[in-house]
């Protein structure tokens, strides 16, 4: 059974039935080939099995880690950068509090990043609040040799070293990377971190259920099981659901293709709640690097309603018609709040105290999407009941399975990113990096 609906209905003037039929074949064409391994990039497929192949020992082996440093610090650190850190944040902040770092009360500790930025005084003002709280971390690279997080690395270490002394640091890092090779892999080895394996075959924008999610995930307290649950759930149905209209991974990747070829070149991603930015962030760097290529590729871009209704709004109702709009829905909230009566009604708003904040959000939603198709913008609809672990799991398979899909459409391979390594190499040169 799965959980996440997708509706097509508000693309429907640009998306008809014909063209769907005409696409269908490519798409199933395109599942074919993924599945059989016979496709653009076969390398790196590991993605694919993760959550049905998982060893039950990464899931012990989390367990104990997390048992080991939750209860001595209060803060943990994620150094990495792209695919080695965007997955993790993308469920922890959509799982946890917004005002979570102010939970005195906490059990588990409070997920902050690193190795992501090259700010100065990001690294100063994270240096200042390490010496005021109790912290462990983990550093993740496939490669093992990017800048951001090694630079990173190198100054948290120092300061791990300098608070606990060598022997107790060691004690508190975990080494998440390749399994032969690579700079971290060689010092973890050396200094005996606890230690795990990115898999060969899978690339980093498609390794949230390896440990590179995994274990950040469980350190801040959240259920990985359930969430591999969840993805094991939707990719049975990926896998063997072959009636596009009951197989969301397929219409979404069919519908976008089309909306594509309909000169649409840009597809905004919305959501209405402020705890799934990352999941944008995430899913940002899931079909950008995937699909953008060869001169081709949709753009992916994000809102978060209401309040970007406030400043983009107004350039997705009526500024040039070069989007469609893929809202994301939920449902139920965890909890109610209600709106208080007020006997003046200085406001007007008395007529919303009959209703939940659930209800007028959802409106809100209604309300834009049936503006935004009156304004030419192509809309779907992804909608799921609430956010647990097990429905992000759903939500992350259903992605990575429709990414792969849709950039086999295009005609690119969906992994490899060639073009990321053009600013490294002039950023190098720039610096002087030595040869060897
Ligand atoms: O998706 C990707 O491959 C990239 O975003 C990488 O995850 C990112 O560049 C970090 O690479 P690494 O894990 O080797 O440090």
């Amino acid at each position: 059974m799965i959980d996440i609906k997708l509706e097509i209905d508000g693309s429907k003037k640009f998306v008809t039935e014909e063209k769907i039929g005409k696409f269908s074949a490519k798409a199933l064409e395109a599942k074919k080939n993924l599945l059989s391994r016979n496709g653009l990039g076969n390398d790196f497929l590991g993605w694919v099995d993760l959550p049905s192949e998982t060893d039950p020992k990464i899931f012990e082996s989390i367990r104990q880690d997390v048992a080991r440093l939750a209860p001595k610090s209060e803060l943990f650190v994620v150094i990495g950068i792209g695919g080695s850190y965007l997955g993790a944040r993308a469920v922890i902040e959509a799982l946890q509090s917004e005002f979570e770092s102010f939970d005195c009360a906490k059990k588990h500790p409070f997920v902050i990043y690193a190795g992501h930025t090259l700010s100065e005084d990001y690294y100063h003002q994270l240096l200042d609040l390490l010496d005021k709280k109790e912290y462990s971390l983990a550093v993740i690279s496939k490669s093992g040799t990017t800048t951001e997080p090694a630079v990173a690395f190198r100054i948290i270490k120092s300061h791990l070293e300098g608070k606990y002394g060598k022997t107790e640091a060691k004690e508190r890092i975990i080494a998440i990377t390749d399994a032969r090779k690579g700079a971290l892999h060689d010092i973890a080895v050396k200094e005996g971190y606890s230690m795990y394996v990115i898999p060969d075959s899978v690339g980093g924008r498609f390794s949230v259920l390896t440990p590179v999610g995994l274990l950040p995930i469980a350190m801040a307290g959240y259920d990985i099981e359930k969430l591999m649950q969840g993805a094991r759930d939707m990719r049975d149905h990926c896998i063997h659901e072959n009636d596009i209209e009951k197989n969301p991974a397929l219409l979404y990747a069919i519908t976008r293709n089309i909306l594509y070829q309909e000169g649409r070149k840009v597809e905004v991603l919305t959501n209405f709640l402020p705890n799934l930015k990352y999941i944008s962030e995430w899913w940002k760097q899931l079909y950008g690097e995937s699909e953008g290529k060869d001169g081709k590729g949709i753009l992916p871009h994000s809102l978060s309603f209401t309040t970007d209704l406030h400043s983009m709004g107004q350039y997705i109702q009526d500024g040039e018609r070069l989007m469609f709009e893929t809202f994301i829905s939920v449902c139920r909230p965890h909890n109610h709040v209600s709106i208080p009566s007020d006997e003046e009604n200085f406001d007007k708003i008395n007529y919303l105290t009959t209703k939940s904040l659930t209800e007028i959000n959802y409106n809100a939603e209604k309300g834009t999407i049936m503006a935004h198709i009156d304004g030419n913008v192509p809309v779907m609809r992804i909608e799921f009941p609430e956010i647990t672990e097990y429905t992000l799991g759903q939500l992350i398979y259903f992605f990575e399975f429709a990414c792969a899909i849709s950039g086999y459409m295009l005609g690119v391979n969906p992994f490899n990113q060639p073009g990321v390594e053009a600013y490294k190499r002039n950023m190098f040169k720039f610096l002087g990096k030595p040869e060897n």
